[in-house]
């Protein structure tokens, strides 16, 4: 399992989370099944439902639960779909959810996903294989216009628009094959081998690949289904790795923990708001020098934690 991905900020997560015995408990991002593990370790006696997208994701947390078999449900499903999946189990509430964002090691270091731009490989990113876009078909396809708007959105990448004029230009001779290819004009337009290029290589491929996986468009909802799914007392914690998805949390939270507006006529007369959490972590939480020297994976994570009240 620690070859796959090693779990990060796993001490708090189990902290915040504070599992119980007859809980049921989810896992929105299960990955090689770490977090799960150390859950379930802390407090065997509970049941765990696991969703990933990524099928290999859900065989290597197969093999990392197998101690607990009896205690986990695997299902492989985007997180957004978590309501009507435990909807479709009879499950009404659970006590506590996780979610751990992004890519894994081993989907990153595995040279046919494509989400790396040190290794030369096919233009994918899909985190679900059996989804139909890829990173090459929206390089090869979009307009001008959109990919600039993809790098300079989710990736917040100043030279978007002209790292897009130039695919634009170069594929008119030759289709985008592999991730090498993309390195090549990223490095034609920002230059090769200083700081700013790896930054800007890291901020493209972040960008395909939120686009590529709709990112951020399923965040929002799915974090108010699982504030909503959640029973009170039961606590919700989230690792996000970049500013835009930490951003979308930290409003989701807040919305929830100060409370919206009642809409019926007695609660209007009222004027009351129905406060939904309380915040566990004012600032979000991120990981040491210590963790970050051993698991660089760590290093941009930011935790935030609430309680239903
Ligand atoms: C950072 S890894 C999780 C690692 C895990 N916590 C562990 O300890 O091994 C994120 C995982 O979430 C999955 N994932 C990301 N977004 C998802 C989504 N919207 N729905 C389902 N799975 C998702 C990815 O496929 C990946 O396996």
């Amino acid at each position: 399992m620690r070859d796959y991905h090693i779990p990060v900020m796993l001490k708090q997560c189990i902290d915040f989370i504070a599992p119980k015995p007859g809980g049921i408990y989810v896992d929105a991002t299960i990955g090689g099944g770490g977090h799960s593990l150390g859950l379930l370790e802390s407090c065997p006696d509970i049941h765990l439902i696991g969703f990933d997208q990524d099928s290999e994701a859900l065989l290597e947390a197969h093999k990392t639960l197998f101690p607990y078999q009896d205690r986990v449900e695997l299902i492989q499903a985007n997180f957004s779909r978590m309501r009507t999946e435990l909807a479709f189990r009879q499950i009404k509430t659970v006590s506590g959810i996780l979610f751990d964002l992004g890519v894994s090691s081993h989907q990153l270091e595995t040279p046919e996903r494509g989400f790396s731009f040190d290794l030369d490989s096919p233009l994918d990113m899909r985190m679900d294989q059996s989804s139909d876009l890829t990173a090459e078909i929206v390089l090869n396809e979009l307009s001008q216009k959109a990919l600039t708007r993809i790098f300079y959105d989710y990736g917040e990448e100043l030279n978007a628009s002209r790292i897009a004029g130039k695919i634009v230009k170069i594929r008119e001779e030759q289709p985008f094959k592999t991730t090498g290819d993309l390195v090549k004009v990223i490095e034609s337009v920002v230059g090769k081998g200083t700081k700013a290029s790896l930054k800007t290589k890291a901020r493209i491929f972040q960008a395909l690949r939120i686009y590529v996986n709709q990112e951020l468009e399923i965040l929002e909802q799915a974090l108010k289904d699982a504030i909503n799914i959640i029973e009170p007392g039961g606590r919700i914690v989230v690792l996000s790795y970049h500013s835009l998805e930490d951003r979308i949390v930290k409003n989701v939270f807040r919305s929830a923990a100060e409370g919206e507006e009642q809409t019926s006529e007695a609660s209007f007369l009222n004027s009351t708001k129905k406060r939904k959490l309380q915040l566990l972590t004012r600032k979000p939480l991120q990981a040491d020098d210590e963790e970050i020297n051993n698991n660089p994976h760590s290093r941009s994570v930011k935790l935030r934690a609430a309680e239903k009240i």
